[in-house]
């Protein structure tokens, strides 16, 4: 392989929910060729033990150091919630960027009432890592956190509008929301983190449900801005011009990835530009 910065940058999730996270990155850095893989054949994460997690992680790390990448992005909440050190440790020379940090910082900038509500998978509530990364930020922030797994699945299977996704979206928000209202000092989340790289398709369903007024954020753009800035600080970035190519691997099913991640991209993505990959 050659120099360092024309090498690809590496991404990986359980599964095409990640590609929320590929599409802010090709936005702000258009000339980056890089390589993403979705495990689909283990997903989802989100149910796992951090153990069993952090094994697929450095699997799918593996798959993706071995083609040669420059820096890895763990765009999956619950992998970056509990494998960031596994990884470090499997691969000390690759610079490693999870998505919670920049989702963490992303909220805390959002929130003006210092109340914010994260919804993630099962595995990232009960970790608490949203938790202690916006304490780290704002000490005095309120938090409540919320597993909402269906979402993964709805998502996952394209079913993102209509009264099934709505009917989910307020039987897991609407606790979340009054629970605030009802504590002892009352203050409601004015902003609320998809902790989850899937969710952002439920953004309309959500928006049915919620206050209008309650910012929604989530961590694509603000990670895409943590590569880029790793990037430039290790002179690593590729020479601006032209547009790089982006490769997709997944586990299983190469068709149904083409399919989800046209939906996910926005753009359409043939089931022969997916290669099916064995970890
Ligand atoms: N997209 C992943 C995340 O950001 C997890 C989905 C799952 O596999 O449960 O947490």
């Amino acid at each position: 392989m050659g120099k360092k910065e024309n090498m690809p940058i590496g991404m990986f999730d359980s599964g095409v929910g990640g590609l929320t996270v590929l599409k802010a990155l090709h936005e702000r850095m258009p000339c980056e060729d890089i390589i993403y893989l979705g495990d689909t054949a283990r997903l989802p994460y989100g149910t796992k033990s951090p153990q069993t997690v952090s094994r697929y992680a450095v699997q799918c790390a593996a798959e993706l150091v071995n083609r040669g990448i420059k820096l890895l992005v763990v765009a999956c909440n619950t992998a970056s919630a509990v494998a960031l050190d596994a990884l470090r440790n499997a691969y000390p020379d690759i610079p490693v960027i999870g998505v919670v940090e920049p989702g963490a910082h992303a909220a805390c900038k959002a929130s003006r009432n210092h109340a914010v509500a994260v919804i993630a998978t099962e595995s990232t509530i009960a970790g608490g890592a949203y938790q202690r990364a916006i304490h780290s930020i704002s000490p005095d922030t309120r938090i409540i956190g919320h597993p909402c797994s269906l979402f993964v699945a709805l998502a996952e299977e394209g079913w993102t509008d209509g009264h099934v996704p709505e009917a989910v979206a307020r039987q897991y928000l609407e606790p979340i929301f009054n629970l605030a209202t009802g504590a002892k000092t009352p203050v409601i989340p004015d902003t609320l983190v998809l902790g989850c790289t899937h969710f952002p398709l439920l953004v309309p369903a959500i928006k049915n449900v919620i206050d209008p007024a309650t910012v929604i954020v989530d961590s694509a753009a603000t990670t895409a801005e943590a590569v880029h800035g790793e990037l430039t600080r290790l002179n690593f970035k590729r020479a601006e011009n032209g547009y790089g190519k982006t490769r997709y691997l997944t586990t299983d099913d190469a068709a149904r990835f083409a399919r989800m991640g046209t939906r996910f991209l926005g753009t359409a993505l043939a089931e022969h530009e997916v290669e099916l990959v064995d970890l």
